[in-house]
């Protein structure tokens, strides 16, 4: 049964909403206690389906995990199976960054090809050809990837064609492990990739370079499990920025670093809000009118892609046009179609989209297309008028966690509905 967030617009939105752990860190944070023999502890882990689907993937090779509240203990003594099957993968296919830990810490891993999703063909070409360079065989059949390390892993100097997240991190956890020295250049910069660093430094891995597009990893034979705190979510502490964007403000978000949202906060600002920066999150209210703003997407420190969609929400609302140029995934404008329905005036061509400000939109019934645009078509219902249901949001609920709840603690008028 498809649950669905409905939400009366026109409701102002003022107060203070604390963030969690980053989504996108988390997953990677438990790939990597894989890598040590014993009991990891992470903290400040979402409650989020995709974190329970990435719980049961590591149970499935046998590993023990225990969540208790927003902590997870992850018991790695043992892995006694090698393979991430292709069910656990299809339902979230960030499983595939077990591979490279997998690989590292047993000389083999058995994990099925990630789909493509509905913002793009996620191809992990890099992935497999970074591990190829370190020494892992690998075999593409059946619609499984079996990579395996028979000599072990060796060191290498890898160029990635494009920044990737996934890739980079696949690599460094197959790399902390490899006999010899690794260099990674044209690297992924995101600070989740600076928080799996330090949690593999801090299990014991040679890495230098953090925070910079040039990684250089000096392998060790063994890495020890460790307590880490997963950093702040900077999406979903951008998700409120916005939603107090839209209404007003102010709103306050909490957990968050503030150097994280740079842009972001740098494209808020020129859209006509008042953005203040705190020791450990960001004030944000607006009293003159959305002014149009251009932004082009790109790998961190650039603007985010998982910003996107919320930030055209704000534009089909500004005094003016602007252009959203989607430079990271392929068809990563499925929410304008949605949008539309609410009255914003969009038009895409290609990686384009030109957003014309309308005054005002107005409530109906739309379908959540992606875990972001799906928080976005809530945003939107924030100051549309009227009521928006947005349908299958099981999508948003896999990536923010008491999500109705928090907006309605700003004083939304939106519930969810089975
Ligand atoms: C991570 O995805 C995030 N997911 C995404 O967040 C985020 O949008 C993305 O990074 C970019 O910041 C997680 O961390 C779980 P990429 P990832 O590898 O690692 C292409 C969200 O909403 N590519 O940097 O898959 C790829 O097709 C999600 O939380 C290749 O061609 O992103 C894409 O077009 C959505 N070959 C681009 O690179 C490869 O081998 C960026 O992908 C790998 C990637």
């Amino acid at each position: 049964m498809a649950a669905s967030i409905i939400v009366t617009g026109g409701r102002p939105l003022s107060g203070e909403v604390r963030v969690g752990g980053a989504k996108n860190s988390a997953l990677k944070l438990m790939a990597a206690a894989l890598l040590a023999p014993g009991v990891s502890v992470v903290n400040n882990v979402p409650a989020i389906t995709d974190v329970a689907t990435m719980a049961d993937v590591l149970r499935g090779l046998g590993v023990g995990v225990e969540r208790d509240d927003h902590t997870l203990r992850i018991d790695a003594t043992q892995i006694t199976s090698h393979e991430a099957p292709y069910e656990l993968v299809a339902r979230m296919r960030a499983s595939i960054i077990v591979l490279g830990p997998l690989v590292a810490r047993l000389g083999r891993a058995r994990v099925a090809m990630p789909g493509g999703c509905n913002i793009g063909s996620r191809k992990i070409d890099m992935h497999i050809r970074g591990l190829q360079d370190l020494g892992v065989a690998i075999d593409l059949g059946h619609g499984y990837i079996e990579a395996t390390a028979p000599e072990g892993l060796h060191g290498a100097h890898v160029i990635l064609d494009f920044p990737s997240v996934g890739a980079t991190e696949n690599l460094l956890m197959a790399a902390v492990l490899a006999e010899g020295t690794t260099t990674i250049e044209n690297a992924a910069r995101e600070p989740e990739i600076g928080d799996l660093v330090d949690m593999l430094v801090s299990m014991g891995a040679r890495i230098e370079g953090r925070g910079s597009a040039t990684l250089v990893v000096t392998g060790v034979h063994e890495l020890a499990p460790v307590r880490h705190r997963t950093v702040g979510d900077r999406i979903e502490a951008g998700t409120y920025l916005v939603a107090g964007a839209l209404t007003g403000g102010p709103v306050t978000v909490r957990g968050v670093t503030p150097g994280h949202l740079e842009m972001v906060l740098t494209k808020l600002e020129q859209a006509g809000c008042d953005v203040g920066g705190l020791a450990d999150g960001v004030t944000i209210r607006r009293d003159r009118a959305i002014r149009p703003v251009d932004v082009a997407t790109l790998p961190y420190p650039g603007f985010p892609t998982d910003m996107q969609a919320q930030f055209m929400a704000l534009m089909s609302l500004a005094d003016g046009s602007s252009v959203i140029t989607e430079n990271v995934f392929e068809n990563r404008f499925m929410f304008a179609d949605e949008i539309r329905r609410m009255g914003a005036d969009i038009t895409i061509e290609g990686h384009r989209a030109l957003v014309r400000g309308t005054d005002r939109l107005s409530g109906a019934p739309v379908i959540c297309p992606d875990l972001r645009g799906g928080a976005a078509l809530v945003l939107a219902g924030l100051v549309a008028e009227g009521e928006t249901v947005v349908t299958e949001v099981e999508h948003i609920l896999r990536g923010y966690e008491s999500f109705t709840e928090k907006l309605r603690s700003l004083g939304a008028d939106v519930r969810l509905a089975d």
